[in-house]
């Protein structure tokens, strides 16, 4: 050893010894997911470009690690696993729990032993071990510790939508090194949609000659704007698509970090891109009419099973997901083919007419060797067919597909779609709209508590998803992706017993930095805002706990916690979803009124109001607050008007009344504006 190396080794030691840290407990945090067993031991490790590496493996495992080693920061040499060497062996039976991802990793002074059933498991082994590593001198130091670990589920998985954004292939490959380092093992990707096809089908060049290129480089002006298409070699048009070159390119990049990239080819809506190039697709047979193909046409079976058949030969994944969310159907039922295919094959409505695309489509897969993965949607009109279900609309959905013998994976907007805001909606650049903190995504369990054992065995995964609607740059990407992507690696990895939000929360806070220095751009957990300071606590006042006459109802689908919700103290969070906000959008909005009871001296009357433009949530442009000793006589204490701003994309606003007052009964009216309509949302009216 130089004498420069055992100086910094030194420094290192007295570094750990003046923070009065042992060495194994900061080690410790760097582990994302935290392994099932971790036991600490005395001394290091020291990996240098001395250290020899020996991995006694065959064929294509053995292929795989050259050239994952050629990738790692430090040069390692092959060599016999003597003194300073780290010995990669394949052993026969899975280390824990028949998976085949296990793996023990045995770290002393003299030498580190990663053993596993499979590659996969090495790869996992050795991941632990660089987040174990810390850079020292020309090298790194290891603390002495033996590992046993086994993922939770078998299904890990990260979604990009590629379509509302196009990313370029080097981007994807970043994300490839980052999401197999926390040991995510599935990249889904969103390969299809109105805004753009992104793969290359040589049957069907004019998929990504029209299909991937728009008038808008922006999703939303686009969207907002002419939502027009052009050709490739247009000067004006953006987008951009994967050639079949690059597939296999990102296919093997992933096989190497032993992730597995699923397809999505959305069907049979979101397809507007499709029928631009191939309009006879729709049922109008024309461009910019439809969204969802003909069922009735046999046309669309030959296109998709073409489209499936290049797919299929590009990705050798086990899954290939057919999208199958949001179809408008209405289409279907004036079309002439789709009513004669119904008829033909007694077919009672529009969602059995999907169910049956999927059920033809899902065969075709089948006849292929391949397992279809849709979102929750395809469940709709009798799935028949064998597939698995990605539920996203809630937790439900999931927990009735495995009731019905489904496997599922679990991705519920609530705790998985990273492209809500992840704080303070001011304080960040403009997202779709919710609310899911680092700590929410954490918390998430995928087996709900009312599953059998037997039922639970069926949720074979969970997944975190980014739409990029409102995503436009690679940088805003990693943004929204970091670090909440690693609170779902431990959700996916970690057993339930081995979580702690506060150890976690601490290693997330190493991660972050991590991450920055790698050249990523995480969010920077260590400013986080956090909830909306209204909802951290209830609140006391007049109204509390008294009875609210709703004179005008609130929707069934927003309604907090009913009748009692604005005046049971709580306030909402920064997303109207969090079933706090209640939700108003009959012709009169918000006009409630409430009885104190008793005749009280009143001084302030104020609510809550939310805008979030994307979802049609804006403030209400004029208030009415009144007075009563009766409840039927009222006396007007306030009216006034806000002036509406669609440039603020998430705005709060507390409208008040303050002053000196007698009465009873308060009635409060918000009103929405004529011209833009939507909804109107509260949380609570605070008297005082
Ligand atoms: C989806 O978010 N529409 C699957």
């Amino acid at each position: 050893m130089s004498i420069k190396k055992v100086k910094v080794i030194f420094r290192f030691f007295l570094y750990l010894w003046g923070v009065g840290l042992s060495v194994n407990s900061l080690y410790a945090q760097n582990v994302i997911p935290v392994p099932v067993k971790i036991e600490h031991g005395e001394g290091v490790f020291i990996l240098s470009e001395k250290t020899a590496i020996h991995m006694p493996l065959k064929g294509e495992e053995a292929r795989l690690w050259e050239n994952y080693l050629r990738a790692l920061p430090i040069r390692l040499h092959e060599g016999k696993g003597g003194g300073n060497a780290i010995t990669l062996l394949i052993v026969e039976d899975n280390i824990l729990s028949n998976s085949p991802e296990s793996y023990t990793l045995s770290v002393t002074p003299q030498r580190i032993l990663i053993r596993a059933s499979s590659g996969a498991g090495l790869f996992y082994g050795m991941q632990t071990l660089w987040q174990l590593a810390e850079p020292s001198g020309d090298g790194y130091v290891i603390p002495t510790v033996e590992i046993e670990d086994a993922p939770r589920f078998a299904y890990r998985g990260f979604m990009l939508d590629v379509s509302r954004h196009f990313f370029p292939k080097e981007f994807i490959k970043k994300q490839i090194d980052a999401l197999s380092f926390y040991k995510i093992n599935r990249l889904h990707l969103h390969l299809t949609d109105a805004a753009g096809w992104r793969i290359e089908i040589k049957k069907y060049p004019l998929l990504t000659e029209i299909g991937a290129w728009r008038t808008e480089a922006n999703w939303k002006k686009w969207w907002n704007g002419d939502r027009k298409y052009l050709r490739e070699d247009n000067p004006e048009a953006s987008g951009g698509y994967y050639t079949q070159e690059d597939i296999r390119e990102l296919v093997d990049y992933a096989r190497e970090r032993y992730v597995t990239i699923i397809p999505e080819i959305e069907m049979p809506a979101h397809s507007e891109e499709v029928f631009v190039a191939y309009p006879q697709l729709s049922c109008s047979g024309e461009p910019y009419k439809n969204a969802d193909f003909c069922v009735g046409n046999e046309e669309t079976f030959a296109f998709l099973e073409d489209v499936l058949s290049e797919v299929m030969e590009l990705f050798p994944s086990e899954y290939i997901h057919i999208g199958g969310d949001e179809a408008g159907k209405m289409a279907w039922k004036t079309c002439p083919k789709c009513q004669k295919r119904m008829k033909d094959e007694g077919l009672s409505n529009v969602d059995e007419l999907q169910g049956y695309l999927i059920r033809r489509v899902g065969e075709y897969l089948n006849a292929h060797g391949r397992k279809m993965l849709g979102w929750d949607e395809i469940l709709q009109g009798g799935l028949t067919a064998d597939a698995t279900i990605m539920a996203w609309r809630n937790e439900d959905e999931g927990i009735s597909a495995v009731k019905s013998g489904k496997q599922v994976i679990m991705a519920p907007g609530k705790y998985c779609y990273v492209d809500a805001y992840q704080d303070a909606p001011y304080s960040q650049p403009e997202a779709i709209g919710g609310y899911l903190p680092l700590r929410k995504v954490y918390a998430y369990n995928p087996v709900p508590d009312t599953l059998t054992e037997k039922q639970a065995e069926l949720i074979v995964g969970v997944q975190a998803n980014l739409w990029t609607e409102y995503i436009p740059t690679p940088e805003q990407v990693e943004y929204m992706m970091y670090p909440r992507v690693l609170a779902l690696a431990e959700v996916g990895w970690s057993a339930p017993e081995r979580k702690s939000w506060t150890d976690f929360h601490a290693r997330a806070l190493k991660a972050v930095d991590d991450l920055r220095s790698k050249g990523y751009h995480p969010f920077e957990l260590k400013n986080e805002i956090g909830s909306r300071p209204e909802a951290r606590d209830t609140s006391k006042h007049l109204a509390l706990g008294k009875r609210v006459i709703y004179n005008a109802p609130y929707h069934e689908a927003y309604p907090a916690k009913g009748d009692v919700s604005l005046t049971d103290g709580v306030h909402g969070d920064w997303t109207y979803s969090d079933g706090a906000w209640q939700g108003f959008i009959s012709k009169d909005r918000l006009d409630v009124t409430i009885d104190l009871e008793n005749v009280n001296p009143i001084h302030s009357i104020s609510a809550d109001f939310m805008q979030v433009v994307g979802a049609e949530v804006y403030l209400p442009v004029s208030i009415v607050i009144s007075i009563s000793d009766d409840g039927v006589h009222f006396t007007e204490l306030e009216n006034q008007s806000i002036t509406l701003d669609m440039e603020r994309a998430i705005r709060f606003e507390s409208v008040s009344w303050k002053g000196e007052a007698k009465g009873r009964y308060i009635r409060y009216q918000a009103r929405a504006s004529k011209e833009h309509g939507g909804w109107v949302f509260t949380d609570e009216i605070v008297v005082k």
